[in-house]
């Protein structure tokens, strides 16, 4: 049944199952089992798997927690192109849309959608270079 509430609860499920699935993908996968390794019960993943809760739960609903910069990471670990982005985002979507009623996917994917344009411009992926809108 899709969740209808963005709660600790829904966040969290739709986090590890993301991830379960995410690993599988031959263009993202690999980013993310180099940086972790591949067993989503070690404990980098158990610690990815709480910020991850975190963020999305700040970004969602505004509930403090996440105390993390989601932008730096991101530098290290491979060169990421358009291409990775628009794999993570389409994967993402259907995710959220397997998870949530329509009306909360959507702003899950609206927030991705702002945040990764925004990784690109930072990681100067890409031909915009704005800076003038919040995430
Ligand atoms: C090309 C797509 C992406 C790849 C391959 C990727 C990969 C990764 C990896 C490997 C980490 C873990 C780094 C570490 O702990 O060593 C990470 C962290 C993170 N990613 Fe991504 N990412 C992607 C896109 C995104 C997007 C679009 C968002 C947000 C909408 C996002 C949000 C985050 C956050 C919040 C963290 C945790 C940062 C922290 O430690 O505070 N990522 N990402």
């Amino acid at each position: 049944m899709l969740a209808t509430e963005v709660d600790r609860a829904s966040v969290e499920k739709m986090v590890r199952s993301f991830y379960a699935m995410l690993i599988k993908d031959d263009l993202v996968g690999p980013f993310f089992t180099k940086a972790l390794g591949d067993d989503l019960k070690n404990d980098k993943w158990y610690e990815h798997f709480r910020t991850l809760d975190n963020f999305w739960l700040m970004m969602m609903t505004g509930e403090k927690g996440y105390m993390g910069d989601p932008f730096l990471p991101h530098v290290f670990i491979g060169k990421l192109t358009e291409e990775t982005f628009a794999r993570w985002l389409e994967l993402f979507s259907k995710h959220v849309h397997s998870q949530f009623i329509p009306e909360i996917a959507d702003k899950f994917d609206k927030k991705a959608e702002i945040l990764a344009k925004k990784f690109m411009e930072f990681l100067e992926i890409g031909d915009e270079f704005e800076d003038d809108d919040e995430y």
